[in-house]
């Protein structure tokens, strides 16, 4: 239980804010690089505030005040020039920087261009990794962006999945550390949803927690597994601040305001040996549904579909003050004492916990499922392998995969990718 003082402090993401500031130390995937392709310009909206990320025609990325520094038009409406984005009212252009690159009438009737020297809007630096488009919004020098060891992983088919989840960020981030919940929101009410009307998934007997250099770790033990299991010898990280490795896919947590959060997975699924080498030419992103447009419900059918129910169901801001903590939240008292810790941190002129002033290449992070997705399996020992066969034949993770990235998908693995209307888990 929070008092609402503190839950306001760890839930207030804006620019001044005790946890915005916080946020703003680390770096957050915002878009796909596949998406500017598509169309050079998007408007986002990222802790409060209102920007436009752009790819300009000599292929670098911006990500500026979504407002024109001269009279507010919205850049989204913009077009892209050579180097940076022009306002389509007067024209006023600006580089990834921030500086005014021309602003045409002024610059004619003032040859000296003292206005465009002077002129700035706000720019935040973009960077390019493992198929997204990663944002810094902080103080500089900015840190490293932490390029993980799976971005590296081969022969797999790599999709990330955007969903637009309206409730704040804390709650989506406090499931990574949640691990009785693999029992009762996936086994159980899978099982529910496809119709089981008696018998439960095995119950958990054990968990543990531990702090991490990149966050926190959890593991567990059921009643049909042992302390051999890799679940409670390896575990699963959630990672800092606002992330999820859960040894075969990451989630992170983009705060877009108070009440608003962009849901980001990135999706690793080992081809099957036959159909190897793969090399991906570019991986796509999408944008999942989170509400079925015939009835107006939440989607259940999915895996994180399943937690987005849950989160957006604690409201748009889960009142703390109104909880009561078991012994089964014991990750989610670690991680909420980490932030006060961050915070204080922070405003003592400090690095927050996970940030890396270091390059490192291929950041180590604990897999219970990294052998499986170093090394593969042959079709026949994938479609019998109680686990991974799920992943062969479905995209289980987020509802409504786009044909376009169905067939892509498809073609990677060698074998049809079929809709999925409940999970079987
Ligand atoms: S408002 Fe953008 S150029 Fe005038
Ligand atoms: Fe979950």
């Amino acid at each position: 239980m929070l008092t609402p003082e503190k839950n306001r402090q760890l839930t207030e993401v804006g620019p001044g804010t005790p946890m915005g500031e916080v946020l703003r130390r680390h770096w957050h995937p915002i878009a796909g690089i596949d998406e500017l392709d598509r169309n050079p310009i998007k408007t986002v909206r990222l802790m409060g505030e209102d920007l436009v990320l752009y790819k300009d025609l000599g292929g670098r990325y911006g990500l500026l005040d979504r407002h024109c520094a001269h009279r507010r038009a919205d850049l989204g409406y913009g077009f892209v020039e050579n180097e940076g984005i022009r306002c389509h009212y007067h024209g006023w252009q600006f580089n990834a920087r921030g500086e005014g690159v021309e602003l045409p009438y002024e610059d004619r009737a003032d040859p000296t261009a003292r206005l465009r020297a002077k002129v700035r809007t706000k720019a935040y630096e973009v960077r390019p990794l493992a198929g997204l488009l990663w944002a810094y919004m902080g103080p500089l020098p900015a840190p490293e962006l932490p390029d993980w060891e799976p971005f590296h992983w081969r022969n797999g088919f790599v999709q990330a999945v955007f969903a637009d989840i309206p409730c704040n960020w804390l709650q989506t981030q406090e499931n990574s550390i949640d691990p009785v919940h693999f029992e009762w929101m996936h086994e159980n009410w899978s099982r529910r949803l496809r119709g089981a009307t008696g018998g439960y998934a095995p119950t958990h007997r054990q968990l543990a927690f531990e702090d991490f250099e990149h966050g926190l770790i959890y593991k567990r033990i059921t009643e049909e597994t042992s302390e051999q299991h890799p679940l409670w010898t390896i575990g699963r990280v959630c990672l800092w601040p606002n992330g999820f490795f859960l040894g075969d896919h990451f989630e992170w947590r983009v705060p877009v305001d108070d009440e608003n959060t962009l849901s980001v997975t990135w999706s690793f699924i080992r081809v099957p040996r036959e159909s190897e080498p793969y090399v991906q030419q570019s991986i796509p992103t999408w944008t999942s549904p989170i509400r079925d447009a015939d009835t107006g419900r939440w989607i259940t059918s999915h895996v994180i579909n399943q937690d987005i129910v849950a989160w957006v169901g604690q409201g748009r801001i889960a009142d703390r003050t109104r909880e009561n903590l078991g012994a089964s939240d014991r990750g989610i008292a670690m991680l909420r004492r980490q932030l006060f810790e961050d915070i204080e941190a922070v405003q003592a002129g400090r690095d927050p916990k996970g940030v890396l002033r270091e390059p490192r290449e291929a950041l180590f992070l604990p897999s219970d499922s990294r052998d499986f997705f170093l090394h593969g399996l042959p079709l026949a020992d994938y479609r019998r392998h109680p686990k991974w066969n799920r992943l062969l034949t479905h995209f289980i993770f987020h509802a409504g995969q786009p044909e376009w990235v169905q067939e892509a998908h498809a073609a990677a693995m060698g074998v049809r990718i079929q809709p999925m209307a409940a999970l079987d888990l």
